[in-house]
């Protein structure tokens, strides 16, 4: 049973213009499962959750009791796909507050994310935080050499090194990256890290069920075995090669048929601040696989209700280029009941037996139904609740959509040249050689 229901009835798009897709979608996923066979090509995602190193597996597993044990503290170093996944599903799944516990109380390491941004203050300010407690570390980097986790890789290493001696220090540094290139990869032989292998053919962003997100995911105590297995279910259910079932397919169509009526901005929005870094994830998944050639979709986010008090008016009545995905939870884990206030100078009696979430998600329907009045076309998608196989399920759900809906645009949802316009630049400034022109 899926734990995913899209819901196109505030979509203003019709089942004759979905149907209209119907080959072309049915084309895409048959390459999609040709490509899957072969090492070259980017789509290992698509079998992963079938199709994963056990043996790997299971020692992430062993690392992260390990870690989870010695250390109080886990660094994770990566950027983009090398740490939102595993960002994104640890805040959908743990405490809010869950690195602001007290020691004795928390069950699992701080975690901390760095190495996504180039700040010194971030990292003199997560040093000075980190103070005494035990750190064990995690390097992710696909190609070993991005610069912004490789400064921070250099800054941690050293401060380990300074803090154990270099003996111990490597035994607390742990590895994620390719099989056998990059600087990471010759590092981490000379040093005798414990290293994880990204395998060759799935993509940073879609890397999210390997050992890129795996083992900050279990060290977080989740249990990554369910994380797969709701991977495992929606990867049977989105085999369905029939459009009338397949809301996968659905997604992505409707998302392409919006952005030919000039819908060129898609808003993903939560109502769970749980689910920021997972809006986050989504982004770099959507735009950095559509945004090529000068076409695609701009993806963006917003967490509701917070949001409709500083995007709400645009998103009501500014330019009619917006269309909106909401992810509506329908369990909420915990809730609170409004009680009575004998003086009710706040008005909320009218509330008293109601609780937070119910009014939560009447707040959700008049939102969308204020935004489809206002010409922004809504996408609801119903997931049951917050667990490991919801996310793991939510998790291939957008990854097989981006892939089909990319196919639909016409670009390769695989490559990121744009991404390197940057880097150019940048190493010129900095005098890199090699880069002098
Ligand atoms: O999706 C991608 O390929 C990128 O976002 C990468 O994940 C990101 O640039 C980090 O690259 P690397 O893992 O090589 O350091």
């Amino acid at each position: 049973m899926p734990n995913i229901k899209l819901d196109l009835s505030y979509s203003g798009i019709k089942k004759g213009e979905i149907f209209e897709y119907e080959a072309k979608v049915e084309e895409i996923y048959k390459s999609l499962n040709e490509k899957a066979k072969d090492n070259n090509e980017f789509v290992g995602w698509l079998k992963l959750p079938t199709n994963y190193d056990k043996k790997e597996f299971d020692r992430v597993k062993k690392t992260a009791k390990r870690i989870r044990k010695n250390s109080e503290v886990f660094v994770v170093i990566g950027i983009g796909g090398s740490y939102l996944g595993a960002r994104a599903v640890i805040e959908s799944l743990t405490s809010n507050f869950a690195n602001m516990y007290p020691d004795d109380i928390r069950k699992s390491p701080q975690i901390f994310f760095v190495g996504n941004s180039i700040s010194p203050n971030y990292i003199n300010e997560l040093i000075n935080c980190i103070g005494n407690k035990d750190i064990s570390i995690n390097v992710i980097s696909k190609s070993g050499t991005t610069t912004e986790p490789a400064i921070a890789f250099r800054i941690f290493r050293e401060y380990l090194e300074s803090k154990y001696g270099i003996d111990e220090a490597n035994k607390r540094i742990y590895v994620t990256t390719d099989k056998k290139k990059g600087a990471l990869k010759k590092l981490s032989e000379e040093e005798g890290y414990e290293t994880f292998i990204i395998p060759d053919n799935v993509g940073g962003r879609y890397s999210v069920l390997t050992p890129v997100g795996l083992l900050p995911i279990a060290v977080a105590g989740i249990n990554i075995d369910k994380l797969i297995e709701g991977a495992k279910n929606a990867q049977y259910i989105y085999s369905d090669n029939s459009i009338k079932y397949n809301q996968c397919y659905k997604y992505a169509i409707v998302r392409n048929i919006l952005y030919k009526k000039e819908k060129t901005i898609e808003i993903l929005a939560n109502y769970e601040p749980k689910l920021h870094y997972f809006t986050e994830w989504w982004k770099q998944l959507y735009g950095e696989s559509e945004g090529k050639e000068h076409k695609g979709i701009f993806p963006v986010g917003i967490d509701l209700s917070t949001d409709l008090h500083s995007m709400g008016q645009y998103i009501q009545d500014g330019k009619r280029n917006l269309f909106e995905t909401v992810i509506n939870v329908e369990e909420s884990k915990t809730d609170i009941k409004i009680k009575r206030d004998e003086d009710n100078i706040d008005g909320l009696n009218f509330l008293v037996g109601k609780t937070m979430d119910y009014v939560n998600k009447k707040a959700m329907q008049g939102t969308i139904e204020a935004h489809v009045s206002g010409g922004v076309p809504n996408i609801i998608i119903n997931i049951k609740r917050l667990d490991e196989e919801t996310i793991g399920e939510l998790i291939y759900f957008f990854e097989l959509a981006c892939a089909v809906s990319g196919n639909i645009l016409g670009v390769d949802p695989f490559n990121q040249p744009g991404v390197e316009a940057y880097k150019t630049n940048m190493f010129r400034l900095l005098g890199k050689p090699g880069y002098e022109k």
